[in-house]
């Protein structure tokens, strides 16, 4: 086989000075990935096994060179920190010679749900993957679909859970701009209602963080919970009998800002989802919430 260039063997050539453009050559692969189609079935069928060939090739060279390097004495830190290298770890990745991290795992979870949030007019991000923890940016809304945070939390978790087992806490991601009285800051999920249906609830300000309070609402007790800059409004009444958790104990969570404790037959929920944590087939009946300007509005959902 031809050596493919000017470079001795055992010569190392090549310098940051001369590295080809990353961008254009992502640019010419894409291109040259969607010629085949327009090629008959032999042309195409050669040009795959020929691709495949190299890549077995690289793939065989790659892990025979990481074989070696790392009989090399002190070689771990150094190996290490070159598959932090965007392109090292793209190349190594796709010869499967390194495992997708945490991270691309979230991402692949994610994947799974995102046509039915984008059948809700929604969207997820996500932010950062840290050791058990994952944080997720809820993106988008579902226009005029009063779709409940228990499909958007059981379903976005529940993916998360069984693709990447070993991250145990799914947190939303909070943190809102500034912005003048008329800036929306914060939607609830599925909460992109029209204008005239939302009503003040409280002004934020007066809710802190981590408070609960009941506030009533157009003639519904409604339980308001402020986490950082993101709200959630429920209908108070349990999910066991009906009864209001009016008066039930709340404590600090570190998963899900807060648990409240039904005073009448102790069923727990979680302030932030609405979950059940103590039968999780059922929740808090959510309410579209937004926080504009320094208001925090609710659209009742009955
Ligand atoms: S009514 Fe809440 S636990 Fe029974």
């Amino acid at each position: 086989m031809a050596d493919g260039g000017s470079a001795k063997r055992g010569e190392v050539s090549g310098s940051a000075d001369t590295a080809p453009d990353l961008d254009r050559l992502l640019g010419d692969l894409k291109a040259l990935e969607a010629l085949p189609a327009q090629w008959d079935e032999a042309a195409r069928s050669g040009a795959q096994a020929l691709v495949a060939a190299v890549d077995a090739l690289n793939a065989e060279a790659f892990r025979r060179l990481i074989r070696h390097l790392r009989d090399v004495p002190g070689s771990g830190p150094a190996l290490r920190e070159a598959a932090t290298d965007e392109v090292v770890y793209t190349v190594l990745r796709r010869h499967g010679i390194l495992k997708p991290s945490l991270f691309e795992r979230v991402e692949t979870a994610l994947e799974t749900v995102r046509p039915m949030l984008a059948s809700h007019g929604g969207d997820a991000e996500v932010v950062s993957v840290e050791g058990d923890s994952a944080e997720i940016r809820f993106l988008g809304a579902c226009d005029g679909c009063p779709a409940s945070q228990l499909t958007f939390y059981a379903g976005v978790k529940k993916a998360i859970q069984e693709h990447v087992p070993e991250i145990t806490t799914i947190r939303q991601a909070r943190g809102l701009g500034g912005g003048g009285a008329d800036t929306v800051k914060f939607t609830s999920p599925f909460a992109n209602y029209k204008d005239d249906e939302w009503r003040h609830a409280a002004r934020l300000a007066e809710l802190e963080d981590g408070e609960t309070r009941f506030v009533e609402v157009d003639g519904h007790s409604v339980i308001l919970s402020r986490f950082g800059d993101r709200v959630s409004a429920f209908r108070n009444a349990c999910a066991h009998m009906g009864l209001e958790l009016t008066g039930g104990e709340i404590s600090k969570s570190d998963s899900s800002g807060a648990v409240i404790t039904c005073p009448w037959h102790g069923f727990r929920y979680a302030l932030d989802s609405g979950e059940c944590l103590t039968a999780p087939e059922v929740q808090l009946q959510p309410h579209g919430v937004r926080v504009k300007g320094q208001n925090i509005e609710i659209r009742i959902v009955t």
